[in-house]
């Protein structure tokens, strides 16, 4: 434990919102990012050996190297974030390194993100918002057969997770006339499957088969790697959009680029990638894609909500209680 006369040295791998950052100035001895230069492996494997807390975010990659490697003092890994898939959880629970993660706060932007794509994708919006703006744009005004989308009313929406995000996801989709569908590890409570007017599916090959619209809004975790493996995706039926907005690595990307670009899946809207910042460029050709930069989250209200929960969490650990959103491997 850090001795309580001195302040925790706690570092933060990227920068954060001014009013978090000065928070942290006041309760700990915070080392910030301010210039927000992502922190190399060698970066935090420093870091990891001075530090009583550290936190990173999801472009911070904690590995095994660096937990192992970690000073003594290190106790606490304060995540930045929802999913802690940049965290091998395994190292630190052996290593007894506590993780904490922010969920809760950003539910509602993301479902709100995932909700806009599910309406970008098959309604075109994007398209017909740059062909106003674009330098090619010869709009000669309104016409019957010009800019047809497909209607999202009365089509089937799968959710591939079923926890928070995915039930906020199921609400907004009902309210926009869809039929609710859902995969999950355990079945939603009746009362909630009731409300949402959702069905739920067993068997993951035999709900994408049916779909309209595939959301994927489960964390990535082992068991969720490439989920959306090439034979689940081949399930898929010809006129289907997939929505990822939880972790890229859920679906294998190669072959749900090559199969969009081969018509065998209608579109995509997708704002994670399977090898951030890369994306396989057939994606970001097709115009059947609508492509984001990781930012369903990015509000400045839940990035504020994030870092206070970043800081309870830190200052529930500090004085000895577990903290509110301590990780258990087993949840993940
Ligand atoms: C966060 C996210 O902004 O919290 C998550 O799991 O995917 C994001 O939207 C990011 O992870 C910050 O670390």
């Amino acid at each position: 434990m850090p001795n309580p006369q001195k302040k925790p040295v706690v570092i933060v791998t990227r920068k954060l919102p001014d009013v978090v950052e000065t928070r942290m100035r006041e309760l700990f001895d915070a080392r910030l990012n301010t210039d927000d230069t992502p922190m190399t492996q060698v970066q935090l494997a420093e870091a990891a050996k001075i530090a009583d807390v550290l936190v990173p975010t999801v472009t911070d990659r904690i590995d095994r190297a660096i937990i192992s490697q970690a000073g003594p003092q290190l106790r606490l890994i304060a995540n930045f974030g929802t999913g802690v898939d940049n965290i091998d959880l395994d190292t630190a629970r052996n290593r007894a390194v506590t993780v904490t993660n922010t969920p809760g706060v950003l539910t509602e932007d993301t479902a709100d993100m995932t909700m806009a794509l599910i309406l970008a994708v098959p309604r075109r919006l994007p398209e017909g918002a740059a062909y106003l703006k674009g330098p090619k744009n010869k709009w000669v005004g309104w016409s019957p057969t010009w800019m047809l989308g497909h209607r999202i009313f009365g089509k089937r929406l799968g959710i591939v997770g079923m926890g928070r995000i995915g039930r906020a996801v199921a609400q907004r989709a009902k309210a926009f006339g869809l039929q609710i569908h859902y995969h999950n590890r355990k079945r939603v409570s009746n009362a909630i499957e009731q409300e949402l007017e959702a069905t739920y599916w067993e068997s993951l090959d035999q709900m994408l088969a049916r779909m309209d619209i595939v959301s994927v809004n489960c964390p990535h975790t082992p068991a969720t790697y490439h989920l959306l493996s090439a034979r689940r995706l081949k399930l898929l039926k010809p006129t289907a959009y997939i929505v990822n907005t939880a972790r890229g690595e859920v679906i294998d990307e190669n072959e749900l680029a090559r199969l969009i670009e081969s018509g065998a899946i209608a579109g995509a809207g997708l704002d994670v990638f399977e090898h951030e910042p890369a994306i396989n460029p057939k994606l970001l050709a097709s115009e059947r894609v609508v492509a984001l930069p990781h930012m369903s989250s990015a509000t400045i209200e839940g990035r504020i909500d994030m870092g206070e929960k970043v800081i309870i969490n830190i200052k529930a650990f500090l004085d000895g209680h577990s903290p509110p959103d301590k990780v258990h491997p087993a949840m993940f």
